[in-house]
């Protein structure tokens, strides 16, 4: 372990000598913890060299079309036979992304553990089981269902899981692994504590899920069961259909290395991620990232050439997936509330953003992948996010959703 000497020259080095401001007035045992983290920041790479190191170079965009309703209903039955048998021969993974803090929410525990129902209890957890579990009956197998979690939500997930006897889901199917961490720092680039011996840290982003499944053993499983799909999906989406066999036996039929689930955008200035292609790789372009010209770009039928709005549901093909890894993810910064001990040693909780925090994004993984079936859904049945307490992407939309597709709350 470092000393407190190597400690304090090292993080002078890099502005970051504030961390060991309480050091004198900690216990022995304290000192030790931080001068743990201490070693473990890594403070060459570009998030600690200030925000403008950190700018993503982007290639030459170009729109991607995608297999579209009509098109899918006419083979519906063909590619959910090839879905299904996929699932039968053990073929097929599920990764549930659970490791996020919603902190938009503003809920206090794993954003899985919110309730949706009116008059009776529905988990957001059980909304997705309930959901998978329509697939496994229909295929008469189970899905391995890995659960990623964070270092801070870890326990109490496993917990709420366990003791609802995960919503009807066989135990033994179910895998958790944890997400790595990343430092955050205030608007001036300074690490911020969280308490006096330690760092704030959070998960870091839902891009790692793959290179974390490898660090908990996870991929020793995935081989030993010859499991060749992966289905990653975000928790927060109350209509996520998962390990959808008619989505997986499109996809593998199109000979793709992964498949994106897309929704159609009904205007221009709708703000989400749009599946295309970057310098003939499929990509996503963020909203904030595409021009005016390709924001309102139509074509020749008069819809927009940029239509396709991902909802955090993929496929990746595992073989594909072995090749990303040590690839090194662009890291996308996030402005946000971040509690932490100022210089006096008061903890402040913050009710505006005030530092950053810094994320993997699992779309970056996309544009690893040599190819990308987009994959056309219908909104108004498999999109019901829950972001917001309020407003848009809100707790009140989702539950509209939920029955307007006959779920009683
Ligand atoms: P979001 O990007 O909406 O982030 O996550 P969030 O942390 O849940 O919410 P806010 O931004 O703080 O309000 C999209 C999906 O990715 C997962 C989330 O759990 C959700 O399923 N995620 C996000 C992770 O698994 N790990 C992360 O580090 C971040």
């Amino acid at each position: 372990m470092m000393t407190y000497e190597e400690a304090l020259q090292y993080l002078t080095a890099h502005g970051q000598a504030h961390l060991l401001r309480f050091y004198p007035e900690l216990t022995a045992s304290q000192q030790e913890r931080l001068l743990t983290q201490i070693e473990e920041l890594d403070l060459d790479r570009p998030q600690f060299q200030g925000l403008e190191a950190m700018t993503q170079k982007r290639g030459q965009f170009a729109p991607l079309g995608a297999l579209t309703l009509d098109k899918i209903d006419v083979h519906r039955d063909e590619y959910r036979q090839i879905g299904l048998k996929a699932i039968r021969d053990g073929k097929v993974g599920a990764v549930l992304l659970a490791g996020g803090q919603g902190s938009r929410l503003g809920f206090d525990h794993p954003k899985g553990m919110y309730n949706m129902g009116k008059t009776r209890t529905l988990y957001i957890f059980e909304c997705l089981i309930e959901n998978l579990k329509k697939v496994t009956d229909a295929a008469q197998a189970y899905v391995p269902l890995l659960v990623m979690t964070s270092q801070q939500n870890d326990a109490e997930t496993r917990a709420f899981l366990q003791a609802h006897d995960y919503f009807g889901y066989p135990a033994d199917a179910v895998y958790f692994f944890q997400q790595e961490t990343e430092p955050a720092v205030d608007e001036e680039g300074k690490i911020l504590l969280a308490e006096k011996d330690s760092i704030v840290l959070s998960p870091n982003g839902n891009g790692g899920w793959f290179s974390s499944m490898q660090r908990a053993g996870m991929l020793d499983l995935v081989q030993k069961k010859g499991i060749e799909w992966l289905n990653v999906f975000a928790v927060d989406n109350v209509l996520q259909q998962i390990a959808d066999p008619v989505f997986l036996g499109a996809t593998i039929a199109s000979g793709c290395a992964s498949g994106g689930k897309v929704v159609s955008k009904a205007a221009p200035e709708e703000r989400v991620g749009v599946l295309c292609l970057e310098d003939g790789k499929p990509s996503i372009v963020e909203y904030y990232e595409m021009t005016e010209e390709m924001r309102t770009r139509r074509n020749d039928d008069g819809s927009l050439a940029y239509r396709f709005g991902v909802i955090l549901n993929y496929l990746f093909r595992v073989s594909e997936l072995m090749d990303t890894l040590g690839s090194d993810f662009p890291l996308h910064v996030a402005h946000k509330k971040i509690a932490y001990v100022n210089e006096q040693g008061e903890k402040v909780t913050p009710d505006a953003p005030n530092g950053y925090k810094f994320e993997t994004l699992v779309l970056d993984m996309v544009h690893m992948q040599e190819s990308c079936l987009a994959f056309e859904v219908e909104r108004e049945k498999e999109f019901a996010p829950v972001k917001n307490a309020e407003g848009v992407d809100s707790v009140a939309t989702a539950q509209a959703l939920l029955e307007k597709n006959g779920v009683t709350l």
